[in-house]
């Protein structure tokens, strides 16, 4: 969506992955998606380091909604959880020097059974904007697919009037691929500033890994509609929580770099470890994910008989890549692979190679050189690939 806002691909946290629609203040007062949560997060997010490294807006997903819409038709959140109003909280979050995001959907009722934007879409788009809103996730609960098409597109119609900067993150062609429809992605591409393609990420590496297959047959084409202001979602970060090993939560940070993905976390940052914080905020990775071409990468290769695949995105300065050797099996050994530079799209006569995570050089290759790397089990060699 030519908006002018998610030139790259859009950073931030969102509370759905790890604290879902807990709505029991009362019995856990901490975990709750309330105001408190929400200010905690922002304070965390300013004063961590996350915010400087990028990560810029906080998002509530469901459940923010008090059961029924006002006496005038408009939304309203959780009296109970919410007592001072989104208006009041979008402004502490923009005192941290955040950004605010939002949760809706475009049928009756929304995932968790809250109100819906449908028939309201004028009103909702027009509450956000008065609210002070950033960023509006659109779900696409209980409503029909092939409605889709039009309704995703109104809402973005109402959003723009509202005349405020609001990035617009769809859930449409995942809807429509359950369906069994292919979504016409360069409407989507047109309406929206990012689009969910593949059903909710768990925090499991069973989850993460399938995600990355998807990607990795890249079906129809969707790579190709990726660009400054447009991304594939593949939804949030779960590095932080309890499912992913530290290899295997590498394996997600460089694999979300590589496909241009929004880099939504969704853990507590109260009690993240120092060694979680330090991957979420790995400025070398960052850059590769925040490259401003805002080419997607794609797997170009399946080394036969090792089930490490190679992926390559190109990045700036332009013809530089960013190549991840990925082994998604564990088989309990690393794996040592060798190809050349040719094998991998590297034809020009000679590049620098240097380490995706640390920045340390790797050395210099030509398209004939053997590039030797041993990638662990459910590991990843990430590297950038500059040419000299
Ligand atoms: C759907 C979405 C999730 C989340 C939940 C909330 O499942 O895909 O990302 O927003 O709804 O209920």
């Amino acid at each position: 969506l030519d908006n002018g806002l998610a030139l790259t691909p859009p950073m931030g946290w969102l509370t759905w992955e790890r604290f879902r629609c807990n709505t029991d203040c009362v019995n856990r007062p901490d975990d709750c998606i309330s105001e408190t949560l929400i200010k905690v997060m922002a304070d965390h997010l300013a004063a961590d380091g996350y915010l400087a490294a990028g990560y810029q807006y906080i998002i509530i997903d469901d459940c923010w909604l008090a059961p029924d819409r006002d006496a005038h038709g408009r939304l309203q959140p959780d009296p109970v959880r919410f007592p001072s109003g989104i208006a009041a909280l979008v402004e502490y979050v923009h005192e941290q020097g955040l950004k605010f995001g939002i949760y809706e959907d475009f049928g009756v009722r929304t995932c968790a059974g809250f109100p819906g934007s449908e028939f309201y879409m004028e009103t909702d788009a027009q509450t956000f904007a008065e609210w002070g809103v950033d960023y509006v996730k659109f779900d696409g609960c209980n409503s029909n697919p092939q409605d889709m098409d039009l309704g995703y597109e109104a809402f973005g119609l109402f959003l723009n009037k509202t005349g405020r900067p609001m990035v617009y993150s769809c859930e449409w062609p995942m809807y429509q691929q359950f369906a069994g429809f292919k979504p016409d992605y360069a409407a989507i591409q047109r309406t929206c500033n990012m689009w969910r393609v593949h059903g909710d990420i768990s925090d499991s590496w069973t989850s993460v890994s399938s995600i990355i297959s998807y990607y990795g047959k890249d079906y129809n084409n969707m790579s190709l509609y990726a660009k400054p202001g447009a991304w594939n979602d593949p939804d949030m970060l779960v590095v932080g929580n309890f499912g992913l090993s530290y290899e295997q939560a590498r394996v997600q940070m460089a694999m979300w770099a590589i496909m241009a993905a929004p880099m939504l976390m969704s853990t507590d940052l109260r009690s993240i470890t120092a060694q979680d914080h330090l991957l979420l905020t790995n400025l070398n990775v960052i850059a590769i994910n925040q490259d401003p071409l805002g080419i997607q990468g794609r797997r170009i290769l399946q080394i036969n008989g090792t089930n490490v695949e190679v992926w390559s995105r190109p990045i700036s300065p332009v013809g530089s890549f960013a190549i991840a050797f990925l082994q998604l099996a564990n088989h309990g050994d690393p794996t040592p692979v060798s190809v050349t530079g040719r094998d991998i799209g590297l034809t020009a006569s000679g590049y620098m190679f240097m380490d995706g995570f640390n920045n340390q050089p790797m050395g210099t290759y030509g398209p004939d050189s053997p590039v030797k790397v041993v990638v662990n089990p459910n590991g990843v060699v990430l590297f950038r690939a500059k040419p000299i």
